[in-house]
């Protein structure tokens, strides 16, 4: 028998991941205890995507278990643990300013949780291919050291710089930058992820993504931008732009393409790698360009203001180079550029609010 087992699996990449395999192994396990609706309120809840996976797939198992609780997780890798080949490990707290308010709560779901993972991996299924959503935010904020140019709707990388001109390789530093609560939490596994590979001799993939996007999405005020962005232009609620004049730069990769990504590792797999994973040159946007296109595509005035504040270590301009992915996987390639995006977007929360 062929396992995956996703966590997170009622959120957006999670749930992505159970789409995409379930005609792909014979049993899909998914992790996820709607903790979302704890960080950001009832609204952001998960839930109806797990209803919806669970009505969908006949081989798809929900259990509702908290990735801090070793003793539980135990009890399913014991279960299943010989059979699980793919563990595609999305399940976080996601926000900046939430970790701000509980960090001790953020470690130990980033951390701790992934620690959990990785350990309970390596005992049952040392063979298995760990894929890790990390994140853009672990180089903190060195990006904004970047020399910018300004433009009339966005920020750009002067051309001066030819090294990340085509966007932020793995190169980047980690160190000597403010990365934020959150950023340290998933540097911490992220680091653990490559040495369950690059120590122990395990096939684990770290993922960092610049913002992951796509239909599925529980928007928030705290996480997932173009997802609260669609609620807001639809339904009339204020939306608020932090600093950066909203000329902010953001790559945005649909959840599809990434899980692509992930599933082009899972069938030749390597130890301990490091990816930058996001739209790339091919599909960003800034603040403004991004309310531009929504109000095109929805007909909706957007009703927004704009504060100078930006919010701590927030990026201003940040696109992912994914040429090392590329070069190990020639065969991968985008599905949705930004307007298809954006478009699933509007057409999926139109339905929601
Ligand atoms: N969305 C983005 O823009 C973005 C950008 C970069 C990196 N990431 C990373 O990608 C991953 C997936 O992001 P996403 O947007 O799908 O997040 P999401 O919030 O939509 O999904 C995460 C899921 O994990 C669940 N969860 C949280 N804590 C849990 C716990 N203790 N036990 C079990 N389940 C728990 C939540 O209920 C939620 O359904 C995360 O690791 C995130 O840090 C996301």
């Amino acid at each position: 028998m062929n396992i995956a087992l996703i966590t997170g699996s009622g959120g957006l990449i999670g749930s992505e991941s159970v789409s995409f395999l379930a005609d792909k192994f014979d049993l899909i396990l998914g992790i996820d205890n709607d903790m979302r609706s704890y960080f950001f309120g009832q609204e952001a809840s998960t839930s109806w995507n797990v209803d919806s996976l669970s009505n969908k797939y006949d081989n798809y198992k929900h259990l509702n278990v908290d990735i801090r609780n070793y003793e539980s997780l135990e009890v399913i890798f014991k279960k299943y643990g010989k059979d699980i080949k793919l563990l595609i490990h999305t399940a976080a707290q996601p926000s900046h300013d939430w970790a701000a308010k509980e960090p001790l709560v953020d470690f130990g779901v980033n951390a701790t949780g992934t620690l959990n993972l990785l350990e309970l991996s390596r005992l049952n299924c040392p063979e298995v291919v760990f894929v890790f959503t990390s994140t853009n935010k672990v180089y903190g904020d060195n990006p904004n050291k970047l020399p910018l140019i300004e433009l009339e709707k966005r920020w750009e990388i002067d051309e001066s710089h030819s090294y990340f001109k085509e966007g932020i390789d793995e190169q980047m530093s980690l160190d000597h930058t403010t990365h934020s609560v959150f950023g340290a939490s998933k540097v911490a596994a992220d680091v653990l992820v490559q040495e369950y590979g690059n120590y122990f001799g395990m096939k684990t993939g770290v993922f960092r993504g610049g913002c992951l996007t796509g239909p599925n999405h529980s928007g928030a005020k705290l996480h997932g931008f173009l997802s609260y962005l669609a609620k807001c232009n639809l339904t009339g609620d204020h939306y608020t732009i932090f600093g950066y004049k909203g000329k902010q730069v953001r790559d945005n990769i649909h959840s599809y393409d990434l899980v692509n990504m992930f599933w082009h590792f899972y069938q030749n797999p390597r130890k301990g790698e490091v990816y930058n994973a996001g739209g790339s040159r091919y599909s960003n946007c800034s603040m403004l360009e991004a309310i531009d296109i929504m109000e095109e595509i929805s007909g909706k005035k957007m009703n927004y203001s704009y504060t100078n504040d930006n919010r701590i270590g927030d990026h201003i301009w940040y696109i992912s180079d994914v040429d090392k992915f590329k070069s190990h996987y020639p065969k991968w390639e985008y599905k949705y550029d930004l307007k298809d995006i954006i478009g699933q977007i509007i057409s999926s929360m139109s339905e929601r609010v």
